[in-house]
């Protein structure tokens, strides 16, 4: 793709101002960014995405205090987990004021909202005192990036300038958090757990409903091109899999039955906060070397744990 990469945020800011798309760095992942106010800037991120237009933006504002111009009828316990967690990897889904537009919102009456927590991004809001529309900034269904490398590597279609902001450091997507009366609904898991959000304002309810809130729900999602599985034992999968050429994404022990070459680890112990942050990096790199499979070991099922799995779980496929 032919596009500049820097670590101007004043021309990030002209070009946003301008209705052209900026891809912009965030502490989670990169994303596609345009004025939230300016429908055909909109419409762009969804062609150079390929995005189905009913799959709704998250819009990232500088402050809990925008959250108002947006939203309507915030419940206290959104204002509480604001307060505790934002600037920072958290996205909460509140009903939308009506000058928002349907490109926006994917039609529906609800708006997704966060505070990116990294330095550039929220000069960038603060220069530009627009609320920006972004979604991962990664083709739809592809590896979402987490360097500027990636973005570059992944659109194929022209876009204004890539703002490098390096590496992002929490590494998966936003928890996404929605009110149903007073009571949260976790819509997408993220490094903020459901224990990190009951504590601060009591029950939570995982999604587990059958119809699609999130589009990031789908189950195919978050995908490398070369097929991936997702399993408990590298060991007895090397042995499943002898007759492919494969490579391995595991958390924090080499297997001494495969060369070190064809492994990659993503944290010492159980550091998860260092793997979410190295995930999507280990795959990208993965799918660049040709291999016929990618072979990822399972998380324990707890904590961060859990949303590293889903993600895992939606890049994966039944590979027979
Ligand atoms: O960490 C993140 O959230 C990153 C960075 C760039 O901010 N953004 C991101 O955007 O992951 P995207 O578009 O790849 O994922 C946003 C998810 C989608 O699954 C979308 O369906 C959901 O948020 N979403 C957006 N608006 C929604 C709404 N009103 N109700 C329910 N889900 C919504
Ligand atoms: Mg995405």
């Amino acid at each position: 793709m032919n596009v500049t990469i820097g670590k101007e945020v004043e021309r990030a800011a002209e070009l946003l101002l301008a209705g052209k798309l900026v891809a912009i760095p965030t502490e989670t992942v990169y994303g596609l960014a345009a004025n939230a106010l300016n429908e055909n800037a909109v419409r762009d991120i969804f062609i150079a995405k390929g995005r189905p237009s009913n799959n709704p933006l998250i819009i990232h504002v500088s402050d809990v205090s925008e959250v108002q111009k947006y939203a309507v009828d915030v419940p206290d316990a959104a204002m509480k987990l604001m307060e505790r967690f934002c600037p920072g990897p958290l996205t909460i889904v509140l009903p939308k004021k009506s000058f928002l537009s349907d490109v926006v919102t994917g039609g529906r009456n609800t708006v997704a909202i966060r505070i990116p927590a990294h330095n550039m991004a929220l000069e960038l809001l603060r220069m530009t005192k627009l609320p920006l529309a972004a979604p991962s900034a990664n083709r739809s269904g592809y590896i979402s990036p987490t360097k500027a490398e990636h973005v570059w590597q992944s659109l194929d279609r022209e876009i204004g300038y890539i703002l490098d902001g390096g590496e992002c450091i929490t590494g998966i997507e936003s928890t996404i958090v929605g009110f149903e009366g007073d009571v949260p609904v976790i819509y997408r898991k993220g490094v903020i757990t459901p224990e990190d959000i009951s504590n601060t304002i009591g029950n939570v309810i995982e999604y587990s409903g059958s119809s699609i809130i999130a589009p990031g729900m789908l189950t195919a999602h978050y995908s490398p091109v070369t097929p991936m599985v997702l399993v408990e034992s590298i060991a007895d999968a090397a042995e499943q899999y002898k007759h492919k050429s494969f490579g391995v994404i595991t958390y924090n022990n080499y297997d001494h039955q495969i060369s070190i070459d064809r492994q990659m680890i993503l944290c010492s112990g159980s550091d998860y906060v260092a793997a979410a942050k190295n995930l999507y990096a280990a795959m990208h790199a993965m799918d660049k070397k040709g291999y016929d499979l990618i072979i990822a070991k399972k998380f324990p099922d707890e904590g961060i744990g859990r949303a590293l799995n889903d993600r895992l779980q939606r890049a994966s496929i039944a590979v027979h």
